[in-house]
Formats: C-alpha cells, sequence, structure tokens
C-alpha cells in the first residue's frame, strides 16, 4: 500500500520529508552515503556470540572476592543489563524505523545493532550471573536495578526521548492527518534521540565497564573481561556510527537552532551527570573508588560529545593505568575451546558450489 502524501511543510533543506511511495528493495550495490557500507562490514566482522566465552575458569577468583566487591561488581552488570534491554528493545528500533523509507542499508545497519544490544550484550551479562550467583541472588539484584531511583531516572530521560521520537514517526507513517508539526521538528526529535543514543553508547555504559575492566587489567576474572571487552568494542561503533547520523541532521539546522539544541543537549547531560555520580557513589563507595569512576565517567562524556561533533567540556584527568591496562583490545589469553578473545574474528565462508564436489584429478590439479 502506497504511503499518504503527508502535509506540507516548510523544510527547504536537502533532507526531504518523505514523499509517497511504492515498495522498493535495498539495493546494496548503491552505496547510500560514504560510510555505512562501512560499518555494515565492521558489525558484521565483529559478530560473536555469548556462549563462546566459558566463565567457569573465573570461578576460582570469584568466589573468593569479599562481599561488597562482589556487590559492586553485580550491580554494575545490572546497569549494563538494563541499558542495553532498552537499547535494542527502544532505542535502536525506533532511531531505525524513524529514518527515511529510502535508507534500508542504514536501517539494517541499525537493525543489526539492536539484535546485539539484547540477544548478545544483554544475554552475556545474564551468562556472567548464571554463572557467578545463586539464582536467588540474581533476582535480588535485578529487583534492586527495578528500584534504584538514579538508575531508573537515567532509563528514563534516555528512553523518553526515543518515545517521543516514535511517537512522530507513527503520526507521520499512518496519521498523516493529525501531523501537527514541521519537518524541522520532526528531525530535532530524531537528532534528540540520537543524541541520547550516543550518550548512552559511548558514555553511560562505561561506569558499568569500570568494574570489570579494573579487575580484567590486572588478570583478573578475565572470561568476564573478555566478554565486556567484545561488548565495549560494539559499542564503540554504535556510538560512532549514530553520532555519524546525528551530525548529518545537526548540520543542517540554521545557527539558531543549533545554539537552541546545544542548550537542550548540555542540559540532558548535566541531569544524567548528577544521576550517574549518584549512581556510581552508591555503588562504588563501599569499595573506594568512586574517585576514579567519576574521571573515567567524564573522560567517556567527552568523548560521547565528540561524536556528536562538539567539544569536549571536562577537563582532561589521567584515567587509572589498570582500567586503560584493561581497555587494550589486543586478546590476552587465547584459548580455542573455551574461549574467543576480542582479536577473534568471524571465519569468512563462501558457499558450496557443484565442482566443489568433483574429486577428480583434473579438479585438482586445475
Ligand atoms: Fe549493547
Ligand atoms: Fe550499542
Amino acid at each position: 500500500m502506497a504511503r499518504k502524501p503527508i502535509k506540507k511543510t516548510k523544510r527547504k533543506t536537502t533532507i526531504e520529508f518523505p514523499q509517497p511511495i511504492d515498495f522498493d528493495g535495498a539495493n546494496w550495490n548503491q552505496p547510500e552515503d560514504e560510510y555505512t557500507q562501512f560499518f555494515y562490514e565492521q558489525n558484521l566482522s565483529q559478530f560473536w556470540r555469548p556462549e563462546d566465552i566459558s566463565l567457569q575458569p573465573d570461578l576460582n577468583v570469584w568466589d573468593i572476592l569479599p562481599d561488597e566487591v562482589k556487590d559492586a561488581y553485580s550491580k554494575n552488570l545490572v546497569v549494563l543489563t538494563f541499558l542495553d534491554t532498552y537499547q535494542g528493545d527502544v532505542g535502536m528500533p525506533v532511531v531505525s524505523r524513524s529514518l527515511d523509507d529510502r535508507f534500508h542499508q542504514r536501517k539494517a545497519v541499525l537493525n543489526f545493532m539492536a539484535a546485539m544490544e539484547n540477544a548478545v550484550h544483554a544475554k552475556s551479562y545474564s551468562n556472567i550471573f548464571m554463572t557467578f550467583l545463586p539464582s536467588s541472588k540474581i533476582n535480588e539484584m535485578f529487583n534492586w536495578g527495578e528500584k534504584n531511583q538514579n538508575l531508573q531516572n537515567i532509563m528514563s530521560m534516555v528512553v523518553g526521548t526515543y518515545e517521543v521520537l516514535d511517537r512522530y514517526t507513527y503520526t507521520r507513517n499512518y496519521e498523516p492527518q493529525k501531523v501537527d508539526f514541521t519537518e524541522d521538528e520532526f528531525l530535532e526529535a530524531q537528532w534528540k534521540a540520537m543524541t541520547a543514543s550516543v550518550f548512552l553508547e559511548t558514555w553511560l555504559f562505561y561506569s558499568g565497564f569500570y568494574y570489570p575492566l579494573y579487575f580484567y587489567g590486572q588478570g583478573k576474572l578475565m572470561q568476564a573481561g573478555e566478554m565486556v571487552n567484545l561488548i565495549l568494542r560494539d559499542e564503540s561503533i554504535h556510538g560512532l556510527y549514530v553520532g555519524k547520523l546525528a551530525q548529518e541532521i545537526f548540520e543542517e539546522f540554521d545557527e539558531a537552532k543549533k545554539e537552541e539544541l546545544k542548550g537542550w543537549m548540555f542540559n540532558l547531560l548535566h541531569k544524567l551527570y548528577k544521576e550517574q555520580s549518584e549512581l556510581v557513589e552508591s555503588i562504588y563507595d563501599p569499595v573506594e573508588l568512586s574517585h576514579d569512576v567519576k574521571i573515567f565517567v567524564r573522560y567517556n562524556a567527552n568523548k560521547a560529545l565528540m561524536n556528536l561533533g562538539f567539544d569536549p567540556v571536562y577537563p582532561q584527568e589521567e584515567v587509572n593505568p589498570v582500567i586503560i591496562n584493561g581497555l587494550n583490545t589486543e586478546t590476552k589469553t587465547m584459548d580455542n575451546f573455551s574461549m574467543k578473545g576480542n582479536g577473534y574474528q568471524k571465519m569468512k565462508s563462501e558457499s558450496l558450489k557443484d565442482q566443489d564436489f568433483i574429486f577428480n584429478k583434473e579438479r585438482i590439479v586445475g
């Protein structure tokens, strides 16, 4: 069914509001832009499964850790799980379906990322829980996340931008007679959702990543650390890609609108930072690492701003070298039977052909 024409808007930029079109297909032979197919390749070559990594070897170390350390480690995994769950269920799909129909390749890349968030990343944290904790403790941890006000506020601010965009997209696509917004207003909602998405990918995850990296950098809980490094490697390209899409939209706004949107963004950043600082204190004070974690949080907030095309706002500070060591992308250990380090590349495959089954001398020689 052809999409109904949408109310005429006043936009004068090169990004066109969707026109009524019939269905078409993704033609991967014609790149949509300079970078999407690169991100496609990168995403697929990084593909991995939670079950690729056996967590059993970490139990020796885990079992002798003090309770407050186990508690902090587990709460961070809950934070990461909640963020990844909604990024997979809502964030990435909403951004994907908000793109014009002609962007089939961009949608495919975002949909692939969406699948990784929950089906691979959130599932990985569940595997760590399953290995390290009894069921009653796992439930206790999830209950903690559901009741933690700072985490809930962070989720609500980020997911809120996704929900606003989704309402715009739905109205535009299915109730065009109810469209009471301009194309600029739609694009603002889209940019805001992408900005929140980059904040989540490149910044908000990192207070949770800190603790697994802290152990990994010291050669402890290595399997869980490998897993987190694989997740981190994915999140890093997610933030870069959505950042590029956001910058493309932002560049089209006039100067006054750019200033207004920057104001909105810094307001969101400060509100998120306040919530995240309190969350960090509640998790890391008992293990006396809050000060260090907050440095890492600011370091990553700066990186998120840069992914969105803005200058850093926090002064440059030295991140704990143990964490930098934990962030090292080279595989620390490799055991082909029990784990795949983050140096793991998915095997390239080729389809079988009839002639592959011809085993005469001629074929072998020729
Ligand atoms: Fe993720
Ligand atoms: Fe992600």
